[in-house]
């Protein structure tokens, strides 16, 4: 007998008033396909890939309603901690790497995602808790840390020691990146629209904090980049000869200027990243237990207010990751 379990859905895509498709309430339970197990969702974070699906990117109106969320800790089927690894796709078909398979999806993209009382994964797509790390702080890695975990440890040409500049200071993926590089011995530099969020900054471990668009005292080994048309040429500009620019997302748009004449006079590299692979969310987590770092959370908020997380992430009002709660 089919029973119903709370959820997050995206109902219709609005552009401009993205918040305007979200539904709390009443979901089917999900349907367990061969190979798939469930998870009880303990905790779950936001990401701005949620506000993007709201806004009509990434997956088709015929989808809909779609459960939001892409990361989650919880149970197993067997009351073990586990985290999600949020990469639905078949690494065994490219080449060991599931980023690699052209027909990868992330969960709330073609299956129901984590804000949910139970979230329906593959089965290889659990990874051990440990217990040193609440399901809180274990709820803000899938995403975010593990993306600045590959385009620092995995995708960028460069090495500890090196000067890393991360345009942004208060996204999720800005502080994932301090806060891994610092704690793996990477000078940090940020840029910020926000005194306040340059301070902070420093206060995490950033080395020095640069308003946006500002000249640095010297050019850098590589820059991270998330926010894309508003920050490009400046990124660009900061490069050292043979510097590298590591993107995985362009919030404010993707079309700059390339400035090509400096890519090839200065022999830059431009190297994409998006999210990683099952085995390196098992060394995050191992990473994060090592050093004793911890993920930046901004609020963590039942899922029943997730609206609220919701608002705060479109006004651009958030200081690492907001965490929702069952
Ligand atoms: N490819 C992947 O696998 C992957 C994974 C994760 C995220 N992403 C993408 O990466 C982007 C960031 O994700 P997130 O979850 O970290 O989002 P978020 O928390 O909303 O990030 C906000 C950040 O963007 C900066 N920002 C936004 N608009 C800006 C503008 N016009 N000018 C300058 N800075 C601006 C903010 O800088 P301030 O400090 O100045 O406020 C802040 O650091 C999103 O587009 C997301 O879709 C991609």
């Amino acid at each position: 007998m089919s029973s119903l379990m709370f959820a997050v859905t995206a109902t219709r895509f609005d552009t401009h008033n993205p918040i305007s498709g979200l539904k709390l309430g009443d979901h089917a339970d999900p349907v367990v396909p061969d190979g798939w197990t469930t998870v009880r969702v303990r905790a779950a974070a936001l990401n701005h890939h949620d506000i993007w699906t709201l806004r009509g990117v990434g997956l088709p109106a015929d989808r809909l309603p779609m459960i939001l969320g892409c990361d989650a800790a919880g149970t197993d089927e067997d009351g073990r901690e586990v985290v999600v690894h949020a990469v639905i796709g078949d690494a065994l078909a490219a080449g060991g790497d599931e980023t690699f398979d052209p027909s990868r999806s992330l969960l709330s993209e073609h299956h129901d995602g984590t804000f949910a009382e139970v979230v329906t994964v593959p089965r290889r797509n659990l990874v051990p808790k440990p217990e040193a790390i609440t399901f809180e702080e274990a709820a803000c890695l899938p995403t975010a840390y593990l993306t600045a975990f590959r385009m620092l440890f995995d995708r960028a040409p460069i090495g500890p020691g090196a000067t890393v500049l991360v345009q942004g200071a208060g996204g999720g993926v800005a502080t994932a990146l301090v806060r891994l590089g610092s704690a793996a011995g990477y000078r940090m530099w940020v840029t910020s629209r926000s005194e306040d969020r340059r301070t902070r900054a420093l206060e995490l471990g950033a080395d020095q904090a640069f308003e946006t668009g500002a000249r640095l005292p010297e050019r850098v080994d590589a820059v991270m980049e998330t926010i894309g048309e508003a920050t490009w040429a400046h990124s660009l500009r900061s490069l050292k000869p043979g510097g590298a620019i590591v993107i995985c997302g362009a919030t404010s748009g993707s079309m700059p200027p390339a400035d090509l004449n400096r890519v090839f006079f200065l022999q830059l590299s431009v190297i994409g990243s998006t999210m990683g692979t099952r085995d390196e969310l098992a060394r995050l987590l191992t990473f994060m237990q090592q050093t004793g770092t911890k993920p930046v959370i901004d609020r963590v908020m039942p899922l029943t207010q997730a609206r609220v997380g919701f608002e705060a992430m479109i006004a651009g009002d958030v200081f690492g990751k907001v965490v929702f709660t069952l």
